[in-house]
């Protein structure tokens, strides 16, 4: 974060902040009270999640270990390895979601089945 009284700054870049190049970006925004989105994994696809406005619960799930994490602040992101489950939940009033990928939206890296993500890391530990 850059903080300035004029109003601060944050910057990410690809490669140097995050172990991956940024192909796309893309934001989740106007979620309703209780709506969940996200829930689901990748194949390939690695990602930073960033709360730039508002606040949301990130749930985590590598098939071992499940953490959930509070986004709160637009300086701070949440690297996403490929392979993790992962969902967006309790998102606050004028939340904005600002996802960095490493790669092109593409429907064959969604894993969108849980047993199947399961029996997926299963076979490859
Ligand atoms: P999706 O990633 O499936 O979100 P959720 O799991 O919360 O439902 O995306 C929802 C829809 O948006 C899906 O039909 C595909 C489309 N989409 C794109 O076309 N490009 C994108 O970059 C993303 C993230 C989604």
């Amino acid at each position: 974060m850059v903080p300035d009284r004029r109003g601060n700054l944050t910057f990410v870049e690809g490669g140097n902040h995050v172990p991956f190049q940024i192909a796309r970006a893309y934001w989740v925004y106007d979620v309703p009270g209780g709506a969940r989105r996200g829930a689901h994994a990748y194949h390939h696809l690695e990602e930073l999640i960033i709360a730039i406005s508002g606040s949301f619960e990130v749930g985590v799930d590598d098939g071992c270990k499940r953490s959930r994490y509070t986004l709160n602040r637009g300086y701070v992101g949440l690297y996403v390895p490929q392979m993790t489950w992962r969902s967006l939940e309790n998102f606050s009033t004028n939340a904005v979601c600002l996802c960095l990928a490493s790669r092109r939206y593409s429907p064959d890296d969604y894993v969108r089945d849980y047993d199947e993500f399961v029996a997926l890391v299963s076979a490859s530990s």
